[in-house]
Parts: structure tokens; C-alpha cells; sequence
């Protein structure tokens, strides 16, 4: 399985890879969802977030991080001091994966086969791009962009450098909305903007 590649044009700015997306046929994932959610922000910013695959909302949207996630995102990087149109965000992988159920689509995770089928979108975005830093948020992006299995415990909030780029891992939104307990939650919210902040300073 050749993945993404073939249909990922060479030299192309993030606009022309953007439509170019909407053709991909890289893995089977194209076929139910509603279009492919590339990235989206400054195509020169500093700093590159990385999250899983687009949500519900995403898909119908087709902008990344525009649902729930987006918003504790949004309130996360106005914590860390960093204006949303700065960053440059994406997913590791570009189409929404669901299983049906009524009229309901719930989320499924990407396999390490969706990622890697996906991953020359975000190699490409990397070039144009050119971030001093990645932040992946959860594992998917941590796999995507480090292509190993991360523990987010145990790596996040310290930049690694990783080719030519520092690397900051953290949560994906996602699992601070689904901490039941508010004090609980709340550290959480703050413990992913102080990981925001770290990446925000490396950058600089
Ligand atoms: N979760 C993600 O990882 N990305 C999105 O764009 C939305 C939710
Ligand atoms: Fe292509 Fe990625 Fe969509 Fe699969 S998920 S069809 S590789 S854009």
C-alpha cells in the first residue's frame, strides 16, 4: 500500500496541497467521511500543533479543531499567551475515522496503518511550513511525528529535538473533556497550557 504519496503534489504551497487532499485515495478512510480536514492557521508560523484526525464537526466543517476539542484548545493557548492565527494546525491524519451508530458517528482511533498511509500530507506540511517547533498533542501525534510509541506521562512539556525541529509532546484536548472530576479537569487544562507555554518558549 503506497499511502498518500502518490497523490501529494511536489513544490506546492499548503493551499494547493490543501485540494489536493480532497483527492487522496492513500487509505480507505476518504470513503465515509466527508472531506479531508487538512491544516489550516500560518503556513510561516513557529510553531506546528499536530492532533489525531478531524472530529464530527471537523469533518462537516472541514476545519481542524473547530468542535469541543477545539475550544479547550482555543482556551488553552490563550492561557500559554499564544494567538491562535499564529500556529499552524493540523492532524496527523486527514479524514475522519467513525463507526456508525443510529444517527450518531462515534469516533474511532486511527490505526498505525491510517498514520502512516497519512503521513506524507504532514511531511509535506512540515516542508512548506519549515516550524521551529512541533507540539503533538497525544499519542497519535506523538507517533506520527516521532514515529515511535509514546508515553505522554513521561515525556511532555520537555522540547526533544528530533531532525531539524524541537518536539513538545502533550495531552490531546480530547482527554481533559473526558476527566469527569472538575479539580481534576481543571489541572489538566492547566498542566496542557504550561506544556503550550514550554513549546511557545523553545520557539523562541
Ligand atoms: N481532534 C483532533 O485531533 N483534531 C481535530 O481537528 C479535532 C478534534
Ligand atoms: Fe489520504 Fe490520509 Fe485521507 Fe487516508 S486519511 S485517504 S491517507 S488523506
Amino acid at each position: 500500500r503506497p499511502g498518500a504519496e502518490p497523490w501529494v503534489p511536489a513544490d506546492a504551497g499548503i493551499d494547493e496541497l490543501r485540494e489536493a487532499s480532497q483527492s487522496c485515495r492513500g487509505c480507505e478512510l476518504w470513503k465515509d467521511a466527508t472531506q479531508a480536514v487538512f491544516g489550516d492557521g500560518d503556513d510561516r508560523a513557529r510553531i506546528m500543533l499536530v492532533g489525531e484526525q478531524p472530529g464530527d464537526r471537523e469533518d462537516l466543517a472541514g476545519e481542524p479543531f473547530v468542535g469541543p476539542a477545539g475550544r479547550v484548545l482555543d482556551e488553552a493557548l490563550a492561557v500559554a499567551g499564544i494567538p491562535r492565527g499564529s500556529v499552524y494546525l493540523t492532524n496527523a491524519v486527514k479524514h475522519f475515522r467513525f463507526q456508525p451508530r443510529g444517527k450518531r458517528r462515534i469516533h474511532e482511533k486511527p490505526t498505525v496503518a491510517h498514520i502512516n498511509a497519512c503521513h506524507a500530507w504532514l511531511e509535506a506540511e512540515s516542508r512548506v511550513v519549515d516550524p521551529d517547533v512541533v507540539v503533538c498533542l497525544g499519542t497519535t501525534a506523538a507517533r506520527a511525528v516521532l514515529g515511535r510509541t509514546v508515553r505522554i506521562g513521561q515525556e511532555r512539556g520537555r522540547p526533544q529535538r528530533h531532525g531539524g525541529v524541537l518536539v513538545v509532546v502533550t495531552v490531546h484536548p480530547s482527554s481533559v473533556i473526558r476527566i469527569r472530576e472538575d479539580d481534576a479537569r481543571a489541572a489538566a487544562r492547566a498542566e496542557l497550557a504550561a506544556d503550550l507555554r514550554e513549546a511557545a518558549r523553545a520557539a523562541k
